[in-house]
């Protein structure tokens, strides 16, 4: 496929729009989407002692202790598909200990891409969410709504999807983007989050449709 082997981080405050953005690229370079967010919610619904760990965190919009997280990670990574298509990986790391731990087992992204979307566009888009269970697509009640009378009677809206519980998600974001950040610098492309998700999606599908371009050529291959 086109993305072969290719390793994306993709970053940004909640709400920013990294799932959206996650499915658009997926669609095209057939990556292996990997979100830290989702593998929790997986171990919440299956009733594990991490998931209800987990939950506590979560519900306070903290982050999850790394004992949790980064294995959990790292485990997803290191399945064959992960190393066959190239991953994308959605909200991990949110610290530096998480972006060290997933360098100390060889993990290292070929591209770092930052969502950038001013605070207030945030919380009307949180509270407007809407996921679909049987697809796993996301949509909002405003920007992206269901397409049929069926999708929108089946949709369910996230525990942690409330203006009071984003509030503390964002200060949880603001702590630690600085550190995350300073440790991609050399790798990190900022795209305006706050156009529309077809215009975020071109300026990401333009930077790496160029990555692919270099990695060829430094391979001979152009
Ligand atoms: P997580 O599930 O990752 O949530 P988040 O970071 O808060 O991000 P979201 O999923 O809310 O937003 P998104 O950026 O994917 O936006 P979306 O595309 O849906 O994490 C949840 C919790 O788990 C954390 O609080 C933490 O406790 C824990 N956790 C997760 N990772 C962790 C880690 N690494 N370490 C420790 N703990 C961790 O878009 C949002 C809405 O906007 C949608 O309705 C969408 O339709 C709409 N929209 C999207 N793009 C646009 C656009 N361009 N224009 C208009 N509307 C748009």
């Amino acid at each position: 496929s086109m993305g072969k082997g290719l390793k994306v981080m993709i970053s940004g405050a909640p709400a920013s729009g990294k799932g959206t953005q996650c499915e658009l690229i997926t669609t095209k370079y057939d990556l292996v989407h990997i979100a830290a967010g989702d593998l929790l919610r997986a171990e919440i619904a299956a009733g594990s002692q991490s998931g209800k760990q987990a939950k506590e965190y979560m519900e306070k919009g903290q982050l999850v202790p790394d004992e949790i997280v980064v294995t959990m990670v790292k485990n997803r990574l290191s399945q064959p598909d992960s190393a066959e298509k190239g991953w994308l990986l959605d909200g991990y790391p949110r610290s530096s200990s998480q972006a060290t731990a997933l360098q100390a087992y060889g993990f290292k992204p070929d591209i770092f891409i930052l969502l950038e979307v001013p605070q207030d566009i945030l919380v009307d888009r949180v509270v407007g969410r809407r996921l679909d269970p049987v697809t796993g697509r996301i949509y909002h009640m405003t920007y992206s709504p269901p397409e049929t009378e069926e999708i929108a009677a089946r949709l369910t809206q996230r525990f942690d999807d409330t203006e009071e519980k984003v509030k503390l998600r964002l200060q949880t974001h603001n702590q630690n983007v600085e550190s995350v950040l300073s440790l991609f610098e050399d790798i990190t492309v900022k795209v305006d989050g706050s156009l529309s998700k077809e215009d975020v999606f071109a300026t990401i599908d333009s930077a790496l449709s160029d990555l692919i371009k270099q990695k060829n050529a430094s391979l001979g291959m152009a």
